[in-house]
């Protein structure tokens, strides 16, 4: 008897159907899977046919033959245990239902029968829903996942052996609900703020300035100067979230299988700080069964990478395409599969190996030589595309010590709402959305200086003497300071502002 079982599969952030068709007859016991499985799927087998026996039904002397299609798409992944189980059940007699053209099932089998949870459940069941499937049957570990999603029916299962119950309508199982609003919409979604930083004036104001126009940044100072607690506080100011912005990382992060069981919605900003020991597919991604890495799980949050010069220097410059680009494609063995990265970059370093170079608290003991070699170390391509870098300096024990109220994270990222606002109406016929992401062509257009400005840079240029790529920076800078002041303008005071942040370009660290 033949059967026909759908369930999905993803090729980077999409889902897609796969149908699953199943041919049970008598003969010598045989067991074949077809339609591009890959390893992952092929060991389907052994997990399906336990799991079939120890839920108590027989399957001696049966050959059986299982086809994945489209057959041209590689599968890959263990949730087609749930599908091809059923497949053979129903093939076998022991599924009465047979209603089944609108149901999706999808699921990991243990030999016990039981159902194991899978990667991946929301972005599958957002694309069933779009091709009009009504129901989805799930581990119950992913049900809360799924039923998000607003109009699909989530049936949440344990066992293989309900499931049969539950579509001979032996067993009833209630729908899985969450209230989507109640979650998005709950007030305080980070349990950190920038009134616990005290004194760094200067420096949260170049946080603000980056948040506003989406700008990377490098922070450099001396150990114990706060860049690691500032850096954790930016996510506080950056614009909340829109509801599509949150199921797209929502949706990465399912794929990647770290969602939480229980509140399985994102709905604050990433913040992902990977050590330096990452491996460069851990931090792009990729592996034998795809998975989004730390440059897309940081989607529309922040990517902070902390001890920049401590990461190995080819794991950065794999990271200087997506930078730009704002999205990663990695290639596959029949095709290549894209995810999403468009986040915001955060550094931090040390001045020199020891860390105190520069700073008045402690002496540096390390010589010119190591301190240009540990500068070298991270690659020129990469600090390119940072448009702010500032000096970070131990707060004074007075303003450590002082009552004074400090200014909220809420406070500050209403200026940041309001400057982002201006960008994205002033580039809405330029299909870009913020001043960071301004082309040098764009860069002529919108950020003109007039004489007095025009010739504080120059004679920065001059006496700092500035590198070439500095000057595109600076330019764009000044266009978010100006923004912040509501100013249509750059003016002197903006251009001299943002001088300031070119902290790699002066001084010492020049060579
Ligand atoms: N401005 C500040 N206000 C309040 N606490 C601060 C401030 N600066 C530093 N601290 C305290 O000092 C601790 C150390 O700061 P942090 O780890 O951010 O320093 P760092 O610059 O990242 O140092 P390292 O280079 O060693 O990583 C913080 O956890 C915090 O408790
Ligand atoms: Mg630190
Ligand atoms: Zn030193």
């Amino acid at each position: 008897m033949l059967s026909n079982v759908k369930s999905m599969s993803l090729h980077g952030l999409e889902g897609y159907v796969v149908n699953v068709q199943v041919d049970v007859s008598a003969g010598i016991p045989y067991w074949e899977i077809v339609g591009l499985p890959d390893i992952s799927v092929r060991e389907s087998k052994e997990r399906v046919r336990s799991a079939i026996k120890n839920s108590g039904y027989e399957l001696q002397s049966r050959r059986i033959v299982v086809n994945l299609a489209p057959a041209n798409t590689k599968k890959e992944g263990s949730f087609f245990d749930l599908p091809i189980a059923i497949g053979v059940l129903i093939c076998m007699g022991e599924i009465q239902n047979l209603d089944l053209e609108n149901t999706v099932f999808i699921g990991e089998l243990s030999l016990d029968g039981k159902i194991n949870s899978v990667n991946g459940v929301l972005p599958m069941c957002i694309e069933a829903k779009k091709l009009g499937i009504k129901k989805v049957i799930i581990p119950k570990e992913n049900a809360k996942e799924a039923a998000i999603i607003n109009g699909i029916e989530v049936v949440g299962v344990e066992r293989l052996q309900d499931v049969v119950f539950y579509l001979n309508k032996q067993l009833e199982i209630l729908p899985s609900k969450m209230n989507i609003e109640e979650i998005f919409t709950s007030e305080n979604k980070y349990n950190l703020d920038f009134s616990e930083v005290k004194g760094q004036e200067n420096i949260k104001r170049a946080l603000e300035i980056a948040a506003a126009g989406s700008h990377n940044c490098l922070l450099i100072g001396s150990p114990g100067s706060g860049k690691t607690m500032m850096a954790k506080r930016i996510p506080t100011i950056l614009p909340d979230l829109t509801f599509e912005e949150s199921l797209e990382i929502t949706k990465i992060h399912s794929i990647a299988g770290i969602l939480s069981k229980d509140i399985p919605l994102i709905t604050s900003r990433p913040f992902r700080a990977p050590h330096h020991t990452i491996s460069s597919s851990s931090l792009v991604g990729g592996g034998r069964i795809p998975k989004p890495g730390e440059i897309s799980l940081a989607h529309y949050g922040v990517l902070f990478l902390d001890e920049l010069p401590e990461f190995n220097k080819n794991v950065l410059e794999v990271m200087r395409g997506p930078l730009e680009d704002k999205n990663i494609s990695i290639s596959r063995v029949n095709a290549s599969l894209t995810y999403p990265c468009n986040f915001m970059f955060i550094a931090s370093m040390n001045p020199c190996p020891c860390g105190y170079y520069g700073s008045k608290e402690k002496e540096c003991n390390c010589t010119p030589q190591m301190i240009s070699k540990y500068m070298n170390k991270i690659s020129g391509p990469l600090l390119d595309r940072i448009d702010i870098q500032i000096e970070v300096t131990p707060v004074k024990y007075q303003k450590l010590n002082s009552e004074d109220t400090i200014e909220t994270s809420k406070e500050i990222k209403e200026r940041v709402n309001k400057a982002r606002k201006i960008q994205i109406e002033r580039y809405k016929e330029e299909k870009i959305y913020s001043n960071s992401d301004l082309t040098p062509k764009l860069i002529e257009k919108y950020c003109r200086l007039d004489k007095e400005s025009n010739y504080i840079l120059q004679a920065a240029f001059e006496r700092l003497g500035l590198s070439a790529r500095a000057y595109g920076r600076i330019l764009k800078v000044a266009r978010t300071i100006a923004d912040l002041q509501g100013k249509e303008n750059i003016d002197k005071t903006h251009i001299a502002e943002a001088i300031q942040y070119r902290s790699l370009d002066k001084k010492y660290w020049k060579n």
